[in-house]
């Protein structure tokens, strides 16, 4: 075991819960103090940890997948770190692991929790985005729960965001007829067509979604990727081939609404197109992550495939980013760096 290790950690705390929009104070950076690693728990200092949008979920005292936060107590999520203390077998201190206890600085994680990764492989960060989460979501989400086939028209909402922009490019490399993304801003439209081969894509705030789809869809749509809900998945109604496939991945645009939200008024067009809507929960693929780690490290060596990350430094910083994702202030993976 290291003989320095630090004494203590700051770490973010929910502290009340949000109505609606975040504020400032429902969090507090608190400092905790650190022990040596029990038996089969190894002591990691965190490099970078990933803010989810499944994260504000996690802030409402609702019964859900996953289990609120608790109030007082440090929240979780995806980080990778380097071992700086061990105690559990197969850990040695300077490994580099991934693992859930992300929203600290240093993190006394289960040895059993934490996955070995390689920074020489591939930059640690990409373990949170590409070669992480996100990525086997995008991944899992168009070809198994999609049923993606070759020559399909692909909409993808959310389209230049972490799981978003994998999307698009994944259904081009496998062959898509056309690839049509959506986001909020004209740099990220632009960023879509211009570096990440979409063949349309358009600004969800310039107009209409229902009517910039239909322009950029001619003719029609065969699979819709859903990250944002509302409006996009109502438009991709209207647009959809029949036999259509959605993937219902998110509903970002009514995380922080106080309200229930209407559902899309077209629904009955299920019926005469005869689509199929399906929920997904990236937890239920993990049979797919030695197929996805393949195909996506050949893809990204080739240059086939590209990503972006927005790192906001600091861990004094983790609420603003975390913020910044749900206002669109990313362009492909949120992560706050410690490093
Ligand atoms: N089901 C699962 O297992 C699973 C796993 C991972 C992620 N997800 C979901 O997938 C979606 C994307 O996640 P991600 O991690 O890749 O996040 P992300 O797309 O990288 O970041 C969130 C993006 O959402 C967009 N956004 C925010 N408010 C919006 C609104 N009202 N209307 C339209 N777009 C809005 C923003 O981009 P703009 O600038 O374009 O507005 C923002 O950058 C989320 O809905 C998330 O909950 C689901």
């Amino acid at each position: 075991m290291s003989a320095a290790l630090p004494t203590s950690s700051r770490e973010w705390h929910l502290v009340a819960r949000p109505h609606g929009w975040p504020q400032a104070d429902d969090f507090a950076l608190r400092e905790a103090e650190v022990a040596a690693p029990a038996e089969g728990r190894i002591l990691v200092r965190n490099k970078f940890f990933s803010v989810d949008p499944y994260m504000r979920g996690r802030m409402n005292d609702v019964k859900s997948y996953t289990p609120p936060f608790k109030l007082d107590h440090p929240m979780d999520g995806g980080a990778v770190g380097e071992v700086i203390a061990s105690n559990a077998e197969g850990f040695a201190v300077g490994d580099h692991v991934l693992h859930g206890l992300g929203w600290r600085e240093i993190a006394d994680v289960p040895a059993k929790h934490a996955v070995k990764v390689d920074p020489d492989l591939a930059p640690l960060s990409a373990y949170l985005g590409v070669l992480g989460m996100t990525g086997l979501t995008a991944y899992a989400g168009l070809f198994d729960v999609a049923s993606f086939k070759e020559g399909d028209a692909v909409f993808v909402s959310g389209a230049a965001g972490a799981v978003g922009s994998q999307v698009g490019q994944m259904a081009k490399i496998k062959g898509a007829s056309r690839v049509i993304g959506s986001a909020g801003s004209d740099e990220k439209v632009k960023l879509l067509t211009e570096e990440y081969g979409f063949d349309a894509a358009f600004n969800y705030k310039n107009g209409p979604v229902r009517d910039q789809l239909k322009e950029a869809a001619p003719d029609g749509i065969d699979v819709y990727f859903d990250n944002v809900g509302g409006d996009h998945l109502e438009a991709a109604i209207s647009s959809f081939n029949v036999h259509g496939r959605a993937t219902i991945c998110g509903m970002i645009a009514q995380y922080n609404s106080t309200e229930p939200t209407p559902g899309p008024s077209n629904m009955a067009l299920i019926i005469g197109k005869r689509l199929r809507l399906q929920g997904m929960l990236v937890g239920d693929h993990a049979d797919l992550q030695p197929q996805f780690v393949q195909d996506v490290a050949g893809w990204l060596a080739s240059g086939e495939l590209k990503y972006q990350e927005t790192k906001v430094e600091g861990i004094e910083n983790g609420y603003d980013a975390f913020m910044g994702l749900l206002r669109g202030e990313n362009t492909g993976k949120m992560i706050v760096s410690l490093a």
